[in-house]
């Protein structure tokens, strides 16, 4: 156990002269694309610059599944790292598990049941305790779109999900793929939870909240697949396995008009050194203005016994809700502070409007949890939705009456 150079040198580090000593935390996370690494380095540095040793667990896969697999094999062989961005309904399954680490001391002293959403603490609380952070607020429903390639084509960025079936032709008449997009299952799932999204946000919870059965095989949701699958005329035939990030860059260049993707696609536009409104444009996905899709990033803490980690975990969960942090951090990352009263200036037009769109859909009720990000659902359920969706949009013969009914009796399999 080494004691803090930097209190005794007085470097002014509030969390580090607020620490005993120093200690290692591990972190386990999927942040590696270029924005992503950019929002994470941040987090990694503060810890360094108070004293700490970061061990940096990073496993590659946008969506986290490649993680979390890894996460189940350190924590089922007994060796858990200190924190993981484990999200959602999954806190609640570690929870269970009774892997995790109450925050409660830290929580209480930084005041968080106040600085925090309720929409956003609920998730971070295990049995009434704090057992994670959050570091952001996402929101999926976004529209990514290159303004040079609509101007090439001569058509408008679509605000209706026909819209956008209509200027498919015309974008690919001027060499453009109208829509960039990765097959995995995930990225398919967020796309059909925008679709279905714009069917409302009762209709959105009762399918994928409260997987109610009549809904879920219902005439909206036929319609919702039968759009879905005409997304396919507008992607590319190398599509298959392509990372998020890999897409969000067809955009960035002009290869490709549009991506439907949370708004960590920002945090590539902002690594690419591009501005807001001029070299790229952020719309709600369509049909869903004035409503948000919610996906909070955050760190879950593991029991450790060594107590200069479990300090060193402490001061992790009180760094991550320190303002500055939240601003840097959320700046790399294309999210928003899911600390409230955050000054907005430093913040883009992109950011104002997620903000703006956070706050309208929590007063008219359509601010809902993202299903593809591990909010609505527990994981089980969200892997036979997974399953269905992705198996159907890469299918030939599949009709989407077909699909909503294999949809219905997945769910209804897994409750
Ligand atoms: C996570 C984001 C991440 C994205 C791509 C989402 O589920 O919440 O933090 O950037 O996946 O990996």
């Amino acid at each position: 156990m080494k004691t803090l150079k930097t209190c005794l040198s007085g470097i002014a580090l509030s969390v580090a002269c607020a620490t005993a000593s120093a200690g290692e935390v591990e972190v386990l996370h999927y942040w590696t694309s270029g924005g992503e690494a950019a929002a994470v380095n941040v987090l990694k540095q503060e810890m360094e610059d108070a004293g700490h040793t970061w061990t940096d667990f990073a496993v590659a896969g946008g969506g986290g599944e490649s993680a979390m697999t890894v996460l189940k094999s350190r924590a089922i062989s007994g060796n858990p790292p200190s924190a993981a961005q484990i999200k959602g309904l999954d806190i609640q399954e570690w929870g269970e598990l009774g892997f995790l680490t109450s925050l409660d001391d830290v929580a209480t002293a930084g005041n968080w049941d106040s600085l925090l959403p309720e929409v956003v603490s609920d998730v971070m609380k295990y049995d009434g305790h704090y057992v994670a952070v959050p570091v952001n607020v996402h929101r999926v429903n976004w529209l990514w779109a290159n303004p040079e390639a609509f101007k090439k084509a001569g058509v408008e960025i679509p605000t209706t999900w026909e819209q956008m079936i209509e200027v498919g032709p015309k974008l690919k008449a001027a060499g453009i793929i109208p829509l960039a997009h990765g097959g995995q299952a995930w990225q398919d799932a967020t796309t059909f939870e925008a679709i279905a999204l714009a069917e409302g946000a009762d209709f959105y919870r009762k399918a994928f909240v409260e997987h109610d059965d009549a809904t879920l095989k219902g005439e909206t949701m036929v319609k919702v697949l039968t759009t879905f699958k005409k997304m396919r005329d507008l992607i590319d035939a190398d599509s298959s396995g392509r990372d998020w990030n890999v897409a969000t860059s067809m955009v960035i260049n002009g290869q490709a008009a549009m991506q439907i993707m949370g708004d960590w696609a920002k945090g590539e536009f902002t690594a690419a050194g591009k501005t807001p409104g001029t070299d790229y444009v952020c719309v709600a996905a369509p049909g869903t203005a004035d409503m948000f899709t919610f996906n909070i990033d955050s760190l879950a803490m593991f029991t450790q016994s060594d107590d200069s980690r479990v300090q060193a975990q402490k001061d992790l969960a009180k760094m991550v809700m320190d303002p500055k942090f939240q601003e840097t951090f959320n700046l790399n990352k294309g999210s928003i502070p899911a600390r409230q009263g955050m000054d907005r200036t430093p913040f883009d037009s992109c950011a104002h409007d997620s903000m703006d769109a956070f706050t309208v859909s929590a007063e008219k009720g359509t601010l809902v949890p993202s299903m593809a990000h591990g909010m609505a659902t527990s994981s089980r359920v969200q892997g036979a939705i997974y399953d269905v969706v992705t198996n159907y949009f890469n299918a030939s013969d599949m009709s989407a009456e077909d699909a909503a009914d294999k949809l219905a009796r997945a769910v209804k399999a897994t409750l």
